[in-house]
């Protein structure tokens, strides 16, 4: 790299700032300018037309997070390991490096996780990323993955890069919050960067910033039921997993499939390899769909219609009495023609909006947890213990459950009425 400083404009941090030409040097790695192709938030752009904002700028962010933590230790005169300054900042740049197309939809038709993919590029010799960061030293490499797999022996350089309050939830919420014009998940990134202190090996928040804590777990309470849950999204997630389900089962068939890149037919067989698994992005999905909705099997060629001009399902809130009239349900699916297998989809989703909370019979971990820190006494007190507002979000983490069907079935006369004699049995 030349010297000097080298800076990108962000919505989310005003300027991201690279002086450290490793990082500038991974920045500029296939691998890291792939994810410009992948969707940070899937199928959410159908829901919030703003919300197509990629990956690549995700991580950017991340990485500028972690840049401004350090260098906000240093402004209040923390004690902080200054040798961890470029792993923890390589580490949250990385993070994602390994991301499926459409981010998170593609996940559960895959034998493994991103983060599995993200540590395999990290590691694999012929990668890169693998190459620069070996570049550096020998071993960097690794250290880097065990930061991201959170093995790596300080839980304080982890905790940055992923506990309760690390730059990656920081900076997904703000951009995704910005990106979709939710309001709701606005918090104070710059007070949150301010208060966080290191203290005897673990992340720990300033006693006084009780409610910017409270107000950063609502947020992200918040986004997951406006943005990251939201029904139209999830619709269109249904039909992403409906299409590659399909093709699939053809391609497992011996059914030939026009592919529009070779890397498709492995990934389809579960069979990708780290370099097939890489030459996938949005726009290689895109072409497939393009090419599969003149395709001559009709499910296919359907959804992939109705993915590419959102002509999205419908949803039919789950109920405890769904076993009742699933099957009559499905019965009026195949009524008007269509596979209840590929066009009635149970789509279930949860997640937990604070890891931890007193009600709990165990010592929480490090970085389960957000501390309160008291500068006088040395004390460390457990967030959720001092606020009602984040024990009622700890607590709740019910399961969401929706059942997607094509929209002429869900105006169906015989489906409204199960739906309406379902809401008055619920009272
Ligand atoms: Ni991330």
């Amino acid at each position: 790299m030349s010297e000097g400083e080298k800076v990108f404009k962000d919505p989310v941090h005003g300027y991201i700032y690279v002086r450290d030409p490793v990082i500038w040097d991974l920045i500029n790695t296939r691998e890291m300018q792939r994810l410009r192709r992948i969707r940070q938030l899937g199928t959410t752009y159908f829901a919030y037309p703003g919300g197509d904002h990629s990956r690549f700028s995700h991580s950017l962010g991340v990485y500028e997070v972690i840049r401004q933590m350090i260098q906000a230790f240093d402004r209040n005169g923390y004690a902080w390991p200054h040798d961890y300054d470029r792993l923890v900042m390589v580490a949250g740049l990385l993070h994602d490096v390994g991301h499926a197309p459409f981010s998170h939809a593609l996940e559960r038709l895959m034998q493994r996780r991103h983060e599995w993919w993200s540590v395999a590029v990290i590691e694999d010799e012929s990668t890169e990323v693998h190459q620069v960061l070996e570049s550096v030293e020998a071993g960097f490499a690794k250290a880097v993955a065990a930061v991201i797999a959170k093995e790596f022996p300080s839980s304080l350089a982890v905790s940055l890069v992923s506990g309760q309050l690390d730059a990656d939830r920081l900076d997904y919420l703000m951009r995704d919050s910005l990106a979709t014009g939710v309001d709701y998940g606005k918090f104070d990134l710059a007070r949150i960067i301010r208060v966080l202190q290191p203290v005897d090996g673990r992340l720990v928040v300033r006693q006084s910033a009780l409610h910017t804590v409270e107000a950063y777990l609502l947020a992200r309470y918040f986004m997951y039921w406006q943005v990251y849950f939201h029904p139209v999204s999830r619709a269109g997630e249904v039909l992403l997993r409906g299409i590659l389900e399909r093709a699939r089962n053809l391609v497992l068939s011996g059914k030939p499939l026009v592919l529009p890149h070779p890397a498709l037919l492995a990934f389809l067989r579960g069979e990708a390899t780290l370099d097939q698994y890489l030459a996938l992005d949005d726009t290689i999905l895109y072409a497939a769909f393009a090419v599969w909705q003149r395709d001559e099997d009709v499910v296919l060629s359907d959804l992939c219609q109705r993915f590419l001009h959102r002509r999205l399902f419908k949803e039919i809130p789950w109920s405890a009495r769904a076993s009742e009239w699933m099957e009559t349900l499905k019965a009026r699916v195949a009524a008007y023609g269509y596979d209840p297998q590929y066009y009635c989809v149970v789509d279930e989703t949860s997640t937990v909006y604070y890891d931890y909370y007193l009600g709990r019979d165990r010592e929480p971990s490090h970085n389960e947890a957000i501390w309160l820190y008291d500068k006088r006494s040395g004390k460390l007190t457990e967030v959720s213990s001092v606020s009602l507002p984040i024990q009622a979000i700890a607590q709740e983490h019910r399961p969401l459950r929706r059942i997607y069907v094509p929209e002429e079935v869900w105006r169906d006369q015989e489906v409204e009425e199960i739906m309406r004699r379902d809401d008055e049995a619920n009272g």
